[in-house]
């Protein structure tokens, strides 16, 4: 739910914030608001709910990928195109990195979508979009610095393949291992991958984005922050999820879309496994 909130001068400009922003309402040198997205697993209406939402803030200033355009969905060509269309940054995803090089280290249904996603893309007609596609594909960074901010897929120690889970804050889980992921980043560091949107804390601790609530103030220490998952959450919430970013606080965006309309579009696909739609409806 959004409400209208004045908004100081020199600060984030937004017609509409999310409730609770003016919670984090300390001097900021932030003038943007930045929006993430991340894992978009070719759902193109979860896509559209989530570039709508965005759209009807008033005025988020960059959208941002995490990566995980493609994989698992019926739509990898129209969602790469509309990511491309709408985002200043992608990175690449483990599911991009599996198209271009192989799909090595996958279970057999994922490797199957795949698979099936290199063939579409090689088969996108005319020529020229089929080239831009494979330009993109194949150009895409494993990680974005800006300013204290860094972005990757997975992990900042391994960008594209790391997954970071609550697990790893267990007793008996490998204890450098979140040690030297959070010396790999400066203040805040943005990943996706696990599609379990929350923060990630120093005294390691992982808050749920449905624990935080409205929003979580950033505007001092360090963070691990997962932005959630476009296309397939798995948390148990089965709306589209992405993260806005003000410069002291960050919002897990949750935004409803026609989920039936994406189990009725991977039908249409065979070699896509049928329990990738039926996950959906569960949000797992
Ligand atoms: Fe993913």
């Amino acid at each position: 739910m959004t409400v209208p909130v004045p908004v100081a001068a020199g600060r984030a400009r937004l017609a509409q914030v999310p409730a609770g922003l003016h919670r984090f309402g300390g001097e900021s040198s932030c003038t943007a608001v930045i929006a993430f997205i991340s894992d978009i697993h070719a759902n193109l209406p979860a896509l559209e709910a989530v570039f709508a939402d965005i759209d009807s803030l008033g005025s988020v200033d960059g959208v941002y990928c995490l990566g995980d355009v493609v994989g698992y969905g019926p739509q990898p060509v129209e969602c790469l195109e509309m990511v491309a269309s709408r985002c200043k940054v992608i990175l690449m995803g483990n599911h991009e990195h599996a198209v271009i090089f192989g799909a090595y280290g996958f279970h057999a249904p994922a490797k199957r979508a795949v698979d099936w996603t290199r063939e579409i893309l090689d088969s996108v007609e005319p020529l020229p979009r089929r080239k831009v596609l494979r330009q993109l594909i194949e150009g895409l960074p494993e990680r974005h610095e800006m300013g204290d901010l860094l972005l990757v897929h997975g992990s900042p120690r391994d960008p594209v393949m790391e997954y970071v889970l609550e697990s790893d804050l267990w007793e008996g889980s490998d204890p450098e291992k979140m040690d030297q992921i959070f010396n790999g980043f400066q203040r805040i560091c943005l990943i996706g991958h696990t599609h379990r949107p929350g923060v990630f804390t120093t005294d390691r601790c992982f808050l749920a984005s449905s624990e935080i609530g409205e929003g979580f103030d950033v505007s001092d220490g360090k963070y691990l922050v997962n932005v959630g998952s476009v296309g397939q959450p798995r948390d148990r919430d089965t709306r589209a999820c992405y993260t806005l970013y003000t410069g002291d606080a960050v919002y897990f965006r949750r935004v409803a879309y026609d989920i039936a309309e994406t189990v009725r579009r991977f039908k249409t696909v065979p070699q896509l496994e049928a329990r990738f739609a039926e996950r959906l409806t569960r949000g797992e």
